[in-house]
């Protein structure tokens, strides 16, 4: 098959590089030509785990290519993705602007029946919206003889495991309309999905506005978990509980399950925030409170700040003259995402209140320096108390420090030499807010530690 992916962000190149991989020929467009540039030298402008591999061999055997040109990437596909971004508008409501350029562009240059899918993350509504631009646009030409429908295929992929994700699906989501061009637009999404049923069906159909809901129920279920989880751990440290006791008897009970029980220092990403913001106006926008998911949002609002209330409420507000060594800073593991990091929080802290902070990540580095210029717009010259050492040794980042603070739990830092943590720092204090260490442990080595929730004080 032929398709057009508009927008080679995260989704979007994953989906179009995994697409091309199981033979199909596949034309990703972008605005922005820088990235268009990279990837046509050989690049990949973000970090994901295999993806790299696929793109290269996808674009040796010219099933994929990518390119900036909007009317020859109309034309090319039959089933056209939308996989643009959809970022929070002032008031949280998703903004729209991109999706809607988007479908501008295929009704102004499609030439033959289209299938338009919304990959991107959207309001319930939002098809209805594709439909009437995309008609607009067609009816301006005088061509509203040429047909097309719009489905609903969000995607569920995880940053980090992306490819393994959208190669092997719990389950391909598809809203369409029941009506002819709707069901036509049904046979080609079940024609390109069915090498991913083989062994079964993952595939469930539903109507449009029940698929765009399912998107935002998946991920305001999982911000739930965490914040709840949070919450608990919270009080555990207040009434001397353990929550990862509390995690693994709660979690044995199939019904509970293990996922999405980590206690933490709050959700970030470019996901769970702006979708639950979304979800929750969507509801006031219709008369409607989601009120658990507004106290899933405030609840992870104030855990940004569990790590650094932590240290605060151990070396005072002014911490002008200390030095703090930092692991992790993308949002989570396996990617060089800073977007809504909790690590920026901390940083924003730490440094306001005079600290000097040396730095680790294994990959988001760069990413870090981009997002710093613009979060520290107002006090640039904070910058300088901000050192970032080699990818390679996170050890390297603790000499002289006051305390230790683990924000992401990348795998390089889940057995540390205790002794020599402990001799290069200046005090043996570690602020944990991914619980990685058993407190038991870290007494035994004479160093204070303190988890989420784990009555480690
Ligand atoms: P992204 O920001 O990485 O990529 C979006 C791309 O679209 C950018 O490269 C941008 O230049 C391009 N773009 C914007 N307007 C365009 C236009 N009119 N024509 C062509 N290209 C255009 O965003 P990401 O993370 O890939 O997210 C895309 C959508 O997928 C969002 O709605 C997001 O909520 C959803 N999503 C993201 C997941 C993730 O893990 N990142 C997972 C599941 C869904």
């Amino acid at each position: 098959m032929n398709i057009t992916i508009i927008g080679t962000g995260y989704v979007g190149l994953v989906t179009g590089a995994c697409l091309a991989d199981i033979g199909n020929n596949v034309f990703c467009l972008d605005v922005d030509a820088g990235k268009i540039a990279t990837l046509n030298a050989g690049g990949i402008p973000i970090y994901e785990p295999g993806l790299e591999a696929v793109v290269e061999s996808n674009v040796a055997a010219r099933r994929l290519s990518f390119s900036t040109d909007i009317e020859a990437s109309v034309a090319f596909g039959d089933i056209q993705f939308i996989g643009v971004g959809t970022p929070p508008d002032e008031d949280g409501s998703a903004d729209l602007q991109y999706v809607l350029a988007a479908a501008r562009n295929i009704g102004r240059y499609m030439n033959g029946f289209k299938v338009v899918v919304d990959k991107s993350t959207v309001p319930v509504g939002t098809a209805d919206k594709v439909t009437a631009v995309i008609q607009e646009e067609l009816d301006r030409r005088g061509r509203s003889d040429l047909r097309f429908s719009v489905v609903s295929n969000p995607e569920f992929l995880k940053e980090g495991a992306a490819v393994e994700d959208f190669m092997r699906p719990d389950r391909i989501v598809i809203g369409y309309s029941d009506d002819d061009n709707g069901r036509e637009a049904l046979a080609w999404m079940r024609r390109l999905y069915a090498p991913f049923n083989r062994n079964h069906e993952r595939t469930r159909v539903m109507d449009v506005r029940s698929a765009e809901f399912t998107k935002y129920a998946a991920n305001a279920m999982l911000a739930t978990r965490i914040s709840f989880m949070n919450e608990l751990a919270n009080l555990a440290d207040q009434v001397g509980a353990d929550i990862e006791a509390v995690r693994q008897g709660i979690g044995s009970d199939p019904r509970i399950g293990y996922s999405f029980l980590y206690a933490g220092t709050g959700y970030g990403g470019s996901c769970f925030p702006k979708d639950i913001q979304a979800l929750t106006r969507t509801a006031r926008d219709n008369g409607k409170a989601l009120r658990v998911l507004e106290a899933v949002e405030a609840v992870n609002d104030d855990q940004k700040s569990v790590l650094t209330n932590k240290v605060l409420a151990r070396f005072g507000t002014d911490l002008a003259g200390r030095t703090f060594a930092l692991w992790g800073l993308a949002f989570k593991p396996n990617t060089d995402d800073m977007r809504e990091a909790p690590s920026r929080v901390v940083l924003d802290v730490l440094l306001r209140a005079g600290a000097r902070v040396v730095a680790h990540d294994p990959i988001a580095i760069e990413e870090t320096r981009r997002v710093l210029k613009l979060d520290f717009a107002d006090a640039p010259a904070l910058l300088d108390n901000v050192r970032f050492v080699s990818a390679k040794d996170p050890m390297e980042a603790l000499a002289g420090a006051d305390a230790l603070i683990i924000v992401t739990e990348w795998k390089a830092y889940r057995s540390p030499n205790l002794e020599r943590l402990k001799a290069l720092m200046k005090t043996p204090v570690v602020f944990d807010g991914r619980n990685l260490y058993e407190p038991g442990t870290m007494k035994e080595a004479g160093i204070v530690y303190q988890g989420i929730g784990r009555n480690s004080q």
